[in-house]
């Protein structure tokens, strides 16, 4: 009974390595909410684990989550349970397919939908284990850019921008790089542009995203690449597994892959200090 609880809080991890390692860390977030981050960063931690590494998927759009859906997963626990101090961040984690752990976000949970920066430097120091036992976490944001967004962004080396073609997606996803910027100046940012019908119409919004960037800030993000609008991903959705897993050759499979091969992705965490160490430095 006791150490049922023990473990509870302790965590019960994936086998850490003896050595002292830290995760890279994947932070995927958009402007405009529905542009596509959850369908994303489903897939690449799918892709990345099918790829032989350790991943973990923490589904931060506190709230609001719904990557355990994109799954077909039935999280006892989340990151509420995590901030109350109920369970350890390694308690809370949920199998998923391909070897990849989920650390649901929660649904309908105030307190995460607002954090103080007190309860999320509490959140950090226990997500700060996770580090050691993975190769690589995916961070999936809420849109916009709440408080725990800027704190993972500060912290990061790689930002993945998910936005569509649509104007008012383009204008939101340049506010959020021009901010993403400001906290974090040497980041590394790739714009992924998603359920652009055709190659010509991404590669249009693109250009006038770039236009934009480049007169504005001075600097221009990266363009990962394009995920068209495909129904064989409305399919995946519906049947709760990865397109990347269902069907893979479809075209949203086979451009998926190319966004999982980005390379930004396999930067290290910055210099010294492990990630959510930075962040909570960050919230301060
Ligand atoms: N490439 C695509 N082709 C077809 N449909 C897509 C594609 N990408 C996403 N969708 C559809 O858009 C919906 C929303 O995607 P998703 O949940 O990933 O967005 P999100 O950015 O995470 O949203 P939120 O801001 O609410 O977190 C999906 O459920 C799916 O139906
Ligand atoms: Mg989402």
């Amino acid at each position: 009974m006791f150490l049922e609880a023990l473990r509870k809080v302790t965590g019960t991890l994936p086998s850490a390595p003896p050595a002292k390692r830290t995760a890279k860390v994947l932070n995927i977030a958009s402007g405009k909410g529905g542009t596509g981050k959850s369908v994303v960063a489903s897939n690449l931690a799918v892709l990345r684990a099918q790829a032989g590494e350790r991943v973990c998927l923490i589904d931060f759009d506190a709230g609001m989550a719904n990557a355990h859906l994109l799954l077909g997963l039935v999280p006892k626990y989340d990151l509420g349970h995590v901030l109350d101090g109920q369970v350890s961040a390694g308690f809370a984690l949920v199998d998923g397919p391909a070897g990849i752990k989920l650390l649901s976000g929660g649904v309908g949970r105030a307190a995460l939908q607002n954090p103080t920066p007190r309860e999320l430097d509490r959140l950090f120091a226990s997500l700060a284990q996770l580090e050691a036992a993975f190769d690589l976490i995916i961070v999936d944001h809420g849109a916009g850019m709440g408080v725990a967004t800027v704190a993972h962004i500060a912290a990061a080396q790689s930002l993945l921008l998910v936005t569509t073609h649509e104007v008012t997606a383009l204008s939101d996803a340049y506010a959020l790089y021009k901010h993403a910027l400001s906290v974090a100046p040497d980041l590394r940012t790739g714009v992924v542009m998603n359920r652009a019908p055709d190659e010509a119409t991404a590669r249009g919004a693109w250009e006038r995203f770039e236009g934009v960037a480049r007169r504005h800030v001075g600097r221009v993000p990266e363009y990962v690449g394009r995920i068209p609008l495909d129904e064989a991903v409305l399919r995946s959705v519906q049947a709760r597994v990865p397109v990347a897993l269902r069907e893979p050759h479809s075209t949203a499979g086979e451009s998926l892959r190319t966004v999982a091969r980005w390379d930004a992705i396999d930067m290290p965490t910055k210099a010294s200090r492990a990630f959510y160490e930075s962040a909570r430095r960050a919230l301060r």
